[in-house]
């Protein structure tokens, strides 16, 4: 039988996977010089697309990336790319790059953006086991990017430094890596946000000054904990604060949330996803399908806007 081909969104056009391109002018590809948003879709509900595009538009203001198409007309984008490959349960990138410019970094040769939507069926980003049984995660030594120059709060297409520290982890041997901000304190993995938990009702989660995405899974968590009674809160962390919490998690829209069972060679807690995070990953699973969490594919038209 032979394997379906997605189609992909690429300027207002749909066409197959083998044939979606960008130029090599194209200042995404030359330099990074874009921004992006990594978003899911349940049983036929787009999750928090709403807060994704919101992101999107500001990660893009905050590079003078002009996009040539309003909020609107980018959620119906991702929609028609849904409904266009019929899926139900996606894993979806959204991109926004500069266009195509000339080999110069200056970017007032791009004159048009470039505007791609992807969507395939989703795979589990650590595997099906590690929410059963947890991950095993270590500093490494690359720091995160300082916030007043390549900032990661802008979701943008250079992830270089979350890719060296990708490398630190592999190389390493653990499941992931934590990056620490220049300062030495926890800011945040590669491609995921993290929380620790103290005792029996406070979580805490490292601020955005501390070099963070701001991630929506993350807000979408704060706000679950402060719903079932925790307190939640925004502080900077140190590893060893991190080191011996008693339970350690991490959140992204596509990782969800994944528990955290040791840090550099140190056990969080009793070794196994404790009773906390297991809690809330059970709530959050909820949530995640839940259609008034998110815009619905089949009823966007009439709704127009959640
Ligand atoms: C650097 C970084 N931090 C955190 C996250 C988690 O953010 P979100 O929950 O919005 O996916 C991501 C994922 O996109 C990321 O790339």
């Amino acid at each position: 039988m032979l394997s379906k081909e997605y189609s992909v969104y690429v300027n207002g056009k749909f066409c197959p996977k083998s044939e979606a391109k960008v130029s090599v002018y194209d200042h995404g590809l030359l330099y990074g010089d874009g921004v992006f948003e990594g978003i899911r879709e349940y049983e036929g509900v787009v999750f928090q697309l709403a807060e994704h595009v919101c992101r999107l538009y500001r990660s893009a203001k905050a590079i003078k990336l002009g996009i040539p198409i309003s909020m609107d007309e980018m959620t119906k984008a991702v929609v028609e790319t849904l409904r266009v490959n019929k899926l139900r349960d996606a894993y979806l990138r959204l991109i926004v790059t500069r266009g195509v410019g000339d080999m110069g970094v200056d970017p007032k040769k791009c004159t048009n953006s470039t505007i791609i939507v992807i969507a395939e069926p989703i795979e589990a980003t650590y595997g099906k086991e590690s929410r059963e049984k947890g991950i095993r995660v270590g500093f490494v030594s690359t720091r995160r990017d300082v916030v007043d120059s390549t900032t990661h709060e802008v979701k943008s297409l250079n992830y270089l430094n979350s890719i060296l520290a990708k490398i630190d982890a592999n190389e390493a041997g653990w499941d992931d890596g934590i990056m620490l901000d220049h300062r030495g304190y926890v800011s945040e993995t590669p491609t995921s946000n993290v929380f620790m938990i103290l005792g029996v009702d406070i979580i805490v989660t490292p601020p955005v000054t501390a070099g963070i995405l701001d991630g929506i899974t993350r807000r979408r968590v704060m706000k679950l904990g402060r719903d079932l009674g925790f307190s939640v809160l925004e502080k900077d962390i140190t590893p060893f604060e991190l080191m011996n919490a008693d339970e350690v998690f991490l959140t992204g829209t596509k990782a969800e949330l994944v528990p955290v069972v040791s840090i550099s060679g140190r056990v969080i807690g009793e070794g196994k996803v404790g009773t906390i995070t297991r809690r809330l990953l059970d709530e959050f699973g909820k949530i995640r399908k839940d259609p008034s969490e998110g815009t619905s594919v089949d009823s966007y038209k009439t709704e127009k806007k959640r």
